[in-house]
């Protein structure tokens, strides 16, 4: 990563799933290029590890929170906001899969996906963008989709639904508030290791991440490759590009 531009330099950004994966790589890269950044997540101990990692803590905030309790996304973040000041940016990184054959995919199970990887990221840009929280300048809002909003696959109908909910819904978002100076996007990542692709996370064998991954064009990706981009879609130098939505895949969905 390089350290030496400070786009983000004075800009106070939230991110979601920072105590993991993506979402952890996407806040680190945040902080060394100037950001000001609220970490997410249940587990406090990994989001210290994240504030750590990022070199500069003094410019991190770590904020505790199970978003699938819905109700208290948007009071937990006015109040964030009325401590620490103005939130110029989101980046919606928290998310869970399960795969699930259609025989399996009972409302719970489905809801599960939806509520978090979708409605959770919803009541969070809600929160952000109140008048009293965003900058009368404007903002950036980065939703972690996936491919899998853009092609299907077995056993992850739910999650698919869950990730292409997160295209259409950025597409109009992005419609509604350009008149404010927000822009929304998504990044649809192919397949990257973390703890949610190990075996234990998404009970995939060896066997089904080979062939997924034998499916990558470029090989698999690393977390820090879906970072860069999510810094260049975040990036209040980029003022113009608004309900887009980047796939970084190694190729994957060409095929
Ligand atoms: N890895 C891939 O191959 C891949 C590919 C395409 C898209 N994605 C997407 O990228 C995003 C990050 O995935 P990842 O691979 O980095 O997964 P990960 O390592 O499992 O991280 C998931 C993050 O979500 C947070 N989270 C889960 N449930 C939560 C809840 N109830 N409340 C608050 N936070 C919660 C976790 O934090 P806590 O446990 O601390 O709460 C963790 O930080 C997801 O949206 C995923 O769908 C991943």
């Amino acid at each position: 990563m390089n350290h030496s531009h400070h786009h983000f330099d004075g800009q106070r950004l939230l991110v979601s799933g920072a105590s993991s994966g993506i979402g952890r790589e996407i806040a680190i890269a945040l902080v060394q290029h100037g950001a000001e950044v609220i970490l997410v997540g249940r587990r406090q101990a990994q989001l210290e590890e994240t504030a750590r990692l990022t070199g500069a803590a003094e410019r991190t905030h770590l904020q505790i929170l199970d978003l699938s309790d819905l109700d208290r996304i948007v009071p937990t973040i006015t109040e964030l906001a009325s401590r620490l000041g103005r939130i110029y940016g989101l980046c919606h990184c928290a998310g869970v899969v399960q795969t699930l054959p259609l025989s399996a995919s009972k409302p719970d199970r489905v809801r599960a996906m939806i509520e978090l990887n979708f409605m959770a990221g919803l009541e969070l840009a809600r929160a952000i963008t109140r008048r009293d929280v965003l900058p009368e300048t404007g903002g950036s809002i980065l939703w972690i989709s996936s491919v899998y909003a853009h092609v299907g696959a077995p056993g992850q109908i739910g999650y698919c639904a869950s990730k292409g909910a997160i295209g259409a819904a950025a597409r109009a978002m992005a419609l509604e508030l350009a008149g404010r100076h927000v822009r929304v996007n998504c990044l649809s990542p192919g397949m990257v290791r973390t703890e949610m692709t190990d075996a234990s996370g998404s009970r995939m064998s060896q066997e089904q991440w080979d062939q997924i991954a034998a499916r990558h064009p470029l090989g698999t990706g690393e977390a820090g490759d879906v970072a860069r981009a999510a810094l260049f879609m975040l990036d209040p130098a980029n003022t113009w590009i608004t309900g887009a939505d980047l796939v970084v895949d190694g190729g994957y969905i060409l095929q």
